[in-house]
């Protein structure tokens, strides 16, 4: 399916403002990719789509996780709404004819990120966090080093995820301290976590 086809679709499946941040991220996303020399095509999908999964609620999301065989850890059970990536990823590929397994993986860890991520996942999370719609607090930081260094920027952005989480006594994503612990072992010492072990 091209991206204007998808685009078509994503704004009937959507709400209008989340439609828009998609689109935005989208943008991002290219922006990023073109910038850090990743291929520009996929970055543009995976923005576009990542949020796809957001207009279920958590009982239908709930059926996709059982229908496609996602289990859920007893935190992601508190938290469906995480599940939006993976589900994402599920719908991506189902509905949108996305085949390319790094955009669907992209899609699938924006929500948390994870221990290993690759180049375009650091790029779809950054671009949903930064996009101009975003008027968060701590954005501002994320978004000076973006294109400056996107470990740092990432680092940032989570960093800001997790003290707002904590702020309301929130359950923290062991996905999210595993890949902060990595990209900080990665600008600290040369390389991630997973490279030592390996
Ligand atoms: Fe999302
Ligand atoms: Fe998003």
């Amino acid at each position: 399916m091209k991206l204007d086809q998808m685009d078509i679709l994503l704004k009937q499946a959507l709400k209008p403002g989340r439609y828009v941040h998609s689109v935005n991220t989208m943008k991002e996303a290219v922006r990023l990719a073109g910038h850090y020399g990743e291929d520009v095509d996929s970055a543009a999908i995976a923005g576009l789509l990542h949020d796809c999964a957001k207009n279920l609620n958590d009982e239908q999301t709930l059926e996709y996780c059982s229908n496609y065989g996602i289990n859920l850890s007893r935190l992601e059970q508190k938290q469906v709404f995480l599940m939006h990536g993976a589900v994402g990823a599920v719908i991506a590929r189902e509905k949108y004819g996305v085949e390319n397994e790094a955009v669907l993986n992209a899609i699938k860890y924006h929500t948390t990120g994870y221990g290993s991520m690759s180049m375009l996942d650091k790029i779809i999370l950054l671009a949903d966090f930064i996009e101009p719609g975003r008027k968060h607090s701590e954005v501002d930081n994320a978004r000076k080093l973006a294109y400056i260094d996107i470990n740092r920027a990432l680092i940032s952005a989570f960093d800001s995820t997790i003290r707002y989480v904590m702020n309301r006594k929130g359950l923290i994503h062991p996905s999210t301290i595993e890949a902060r612990n990595n990209i900080l072992m990665l600008i600290s010492y040369g390389h991630t976590d997973l490279e030592f072990k390996g």
